[in-house]
C-alpha cells in the first residue's frame, strides 16, 4: 500500500488568460488531499468524505459522471500506462480542499492519485512527469485546460508557468494568505467555455485576456523582488480584469472587498471564478476576521510543498 499528498493552489495572476498562452503566477498552499493505492482484483475508487469529492456511493462503491471521479480515473489509467502494467488498483481519496472552489482540487486529486498509483505499480515518477501526465488527465476531462494547476500541485510553492514557453519555480517567501470560501462552486470547463465565447464575439474581451497576461508579466517581477504591495496592487487590477471577463460574482466580490477593506495588500478571485474562493495577500488576524465575516469558511494559508510520499 502507499499514500501520496498533493497540494491546493491560489493563483496570484493569469487564470483563464493562461489557457490562450498568457503567462500565471501560482502558489501551492497547505490545503492538501490524500490518496492511498493498493494493488487488488479490480478498480476500485473510495473516498472518506463524499462531500469533498463530489461523487455519490452506492452499495459502497463511487458512482456517477461527477468530474472528480472522472479524473480519478483518468488519472489511474495514465499511471498504469505510464508504468506499462495492466494491474488493477483500489484508491481512497481524503481531501482537505472544496471541489470546484478555485483551489485546485481536481489537480491535486489526479496529482496524488498518479504519484500514489505509479509507486505502487513500482514505477515512482519523477514530479515533472507527474505534473505532465496530470496536465493530460484535466485536458482529456475538461476538454480546455492549461498545466497551471497540475505543475503547481506537483511542485510545490510560488511557480511561473507560461504554456509552451517556460514553467519554473519562483522564491515563495513572503507569501501568506487568507482564502475566503463562498460554499459555492462552478465546473471549470463550463467557465473556461464561458471566457472562449466571450472572446470569440467580442475584441475586447480577448484584449482583456491579453492584458492580464501584461499583470502577470509586471506580477512575476514583483513576486521575484519581494515587492508585496506591488503584488497586492497586481492583484487588485487582474480581480477587475476577471470580473470584465464575466467570472466574477456577488459573494466573490463581497469577499475580496472585505478583505481590502480589513487591510490585505490586494485580493482576488482564484481560478474559473463563479463562486468559490478568493485569495487574499497578508495573512494577518484583521484580514482573517474581515473575511470570515461575510464568507461560508475562511482560513490562512502558506506556501506547501509539491506531491510527496506519506
Ligand atoms: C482553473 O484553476 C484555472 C483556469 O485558468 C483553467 C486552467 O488553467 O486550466 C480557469
Amino acid at each position: 500500500m502507499t499514500r501520496s499528498s498533493a497540494p491546493a493552489k491560489v493563483f496570484l495572476f493569469g487564470e483563464h488568460a493562461v489557457v490562450y498562452g498568457e503567462p500565471a503566477v501560482l502558489c501551492a498552499v497547505d490545503r492538501r488531499v490524500t490518496v492511498h493505492a493498493e494493488e487488488a482484483e479490480e478498480d476500485a475508487i473510495h473516498a472518506e468524505d463524499l462531500s469533498v469529492t463530489g461523487v455519490t456511493e452506492r452499495g459502497g462503491a463511487l458512482t456517477g459522471e461527477a468530474d472528480e471521479l472522472g479524473y480519478v480515473r483518468k488519472a489511474v489509467e495514465k499511471a498504469r500506462e505510464e508504468a506499462g502494467t495492466e494491474a488493477a488498483v483500489e484508491v481512497t481519496i481524503s481531501s482537505e480542499v472544496p471541489v470546484g472552489a478555485g483551489l485546485g482540487s481536481s489537480a491535486a486529486v489526479v496529482v496524488a492519485a498518479i504519484d500514489a498509483v505509479s509507486r505502487e505499480l513500482g514505477a515512482p515518477l519523477e514530479a515533472e512527469r507527474v505534473a505532465e501526465l496530470g496536465y493530460e488527465v484535466e485536458l482529456s476531462v475538461q476538454g480546455s485546460a492549461s498545466p497551471s494547476d497540475t505543475y503547481a500541485s506537483a511542485t510545490g510553492g510560488a511557480v511561473y508557468v507560461e504554456p509552451d514557453v517556460e514553467m519554473r519555480s519562483l522564491d515563495s517567501s513572503g507569501l501568506s494568505f487568507v482564502v475566503g470560501y463562498d460554499g459555492g462552486s462552478a465546473p471549470t470547463g463550463e467557465m473556461v467555455e464561458g471566457v472562449r465565447r466571450l472572446t470569440e464575439r467580442n475584441l475586447v474581451a480577448s484584449g482583456v485576456v491579453e492584458l492580464i497576461g501584461e499583470v502577470t508579466r509586471s506580477g512575476v517581477g514583483a513576486v521575484e523582488e519581494n515587492d508585496l504591495d506591488m503584488v497586492g496592487e497586481l492583484m487588485n487590477l487582474n480581480h477587475g480584469l476577471l470580473e470584465a471577463l464575466g467570472v466574477g460574482s456577488t459573494s466573490l466580490a463581497r469577499m475580496v472587498w472585505a478583505a481590502r477593506e480589513a487591510g490585505a495588500r490586494g485580493a482576488k478571485l482564484t481560478g474559473a471564478g463563479g463562486g468559490g474562493c478568493i485569495v487574499a495577500l497578508g495573512g494577518g488576524p484583521e484580514v482573517l476576521a474581515g473575511v470570515e465575516a461575510v464568507a461560508e469558511e475562511a482560513f490562512r494559508v502558506e506556501a506547501a510543498e509539491g506531491v510527496r510520499q506519506e
